[in-house]
C-alpha cells in the first residue's frame, strides 16, 4: 500500500516537470528577443497569391538603365502596384526558361537565394511579410501586418527601409551550393546575391522607381523579423519606392 502511494506520487511529480518545461520551451519560443526587437508569435499561414505575368519588354534600353542606375533612399509615399511587384521579383529571381534557369545566374543553377517582400504600401496587397515562389509566380504570405519599421531598427535606423514602399530581402541557404564547391561555394552565393541585386536595380530604373542595396544590418534581427528558417541567412536588403 506505502509502495502504491510512492508510484503515484513519482508519476504526479514526473506529468507536473513535463508540462512546466513544455509551457517553459513555448513561452521561450514567442518571446525571443534579440536587441529588443521580439521573434513573431503569428502562426505562419500558407495563403499564396497570384503575381500578374511579367512583362518582357519597355522602353527603357540596357544603356539607359545602366546610366539612370543611382541608389536612391528617398521616396514618395505612394503605393506600388501589384504589376510593378511582380516584374521586380521576376528580375530578381523570375524563371526565364524552361528548364527552370532564371533572370540571374546561379553557380551550377543550384539557386541558393530566396527572396522576401515586407510589403508596406502595395495596391491590392495586404501589408505583410511574402515569400517569393519563382516557379509558380507567387507569393506565399509568412506574416501579416506592416513590418518595414521593425526592420527599419534592425537595418541601425536606415531610414530608407522604413520609407520604401516595399523592401525585398535575399536570404541564402550555403549549403544548396557548398555540398558541391564546398567553401568556394560560399562566394559563389555572394556572387550570385550580387547578380540578383543588380537586376533588381536595373528593373526599378526601367520601372521609374528608386532603390539601393542594404547590407549594414543585424543579421538575427531579420531572420526574427522575417521568421526565416535556420537554414537561411540575410544578405542584402533593398527598399523600393516611387522618387
Ligand atoms: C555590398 C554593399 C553594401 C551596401 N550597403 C549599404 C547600406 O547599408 N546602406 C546604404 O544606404 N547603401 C549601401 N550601399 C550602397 C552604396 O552606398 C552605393 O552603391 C554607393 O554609394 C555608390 O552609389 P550608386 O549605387 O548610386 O552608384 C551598399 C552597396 C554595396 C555594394
Amino acid at each position: 500500500m506505502q509502495n502504491n502511494k510512492k508510484i503515484i506520487y513519482l508519476i504526479i511529480s514526473l506529468v507536473l516537470v513535463l508540462i512546466f518545461s513544455f509551457t517553459l520551451i513555448v513561452s521561450c519560443r514567442a518571446t525571443k528577443k534579440v536587441n529588443g526587437i521580439t521573434a513573431p508569435s503569428e502562426a505562419i499561414s500558407t495563403e499564396r497569391i497570384k503575381l500578374p505575368e511579367p512583362g518582357h519588354d519597355s522602353p527603357t534600353s540596357i544603356e539607359q538603365a545602366l546610366l539612370k542606375r543611382r541608389s536612391v533612399r528617398d521616396y514618395k509615399d505612394e503605393p506600388l502596384t501589384l504589376a510593378e511587384l511582380s516584374q521586380l521579383l521576376w528580375a530578381a529571381q523570375g524563371i526565364t526558361d524552361r528548364r527552370g534557369f532564371r533572370a540571374a545566374p546561379s553557380a551550377g543553377a543550384l539557386y541558393p537565394l530566396e527572396v522576401y517582400v515586407v510589403a508596406g504600401n502595395v495596391s491590392n496587397l495586404p501589408s505583410g511579410i511574402y515569400k517569393y515562389k519563382p516557379h509558380e509566380h507567387e507569393l506565399e504570405k509568412i506574416l501579416e501586418g506592416d513590418k518595414r519599421a521593425k526592420l527599419c531598427i534592425a537595418a541601425l535606423g536606415q531610414s530608407s527601409v522604413k520609407d520604401g514602399a516595399i523592401a525585398i530581402v535575399f536570404s541564402a541557404v550555403y549549403e544548396r551550393t557548398t555540398q558541391k564547391y564546398g567553401e568556394r561555394g560560399i562566394r559563389y552565393v555572394h556572387m550570385e546575391v550580387g547578380h540578383a541585386a543588380q537586376n533588381v536595380y536595373l528593373q526599378a530604373v526601367s520601372l521609374n522607381l528608386g532603390t539601393v542595396v542594404i547590407g549594414a544590418f543585424q543579421d538575427d534581427a531579420v531572420r526574427m523579423i522575417i521568421n526565416m528558417p535556420d537554414e537561411e541567412n540575410p544578405l542584402y536588403i533593398m527598399p523600393i519606392g516611387r522618387k
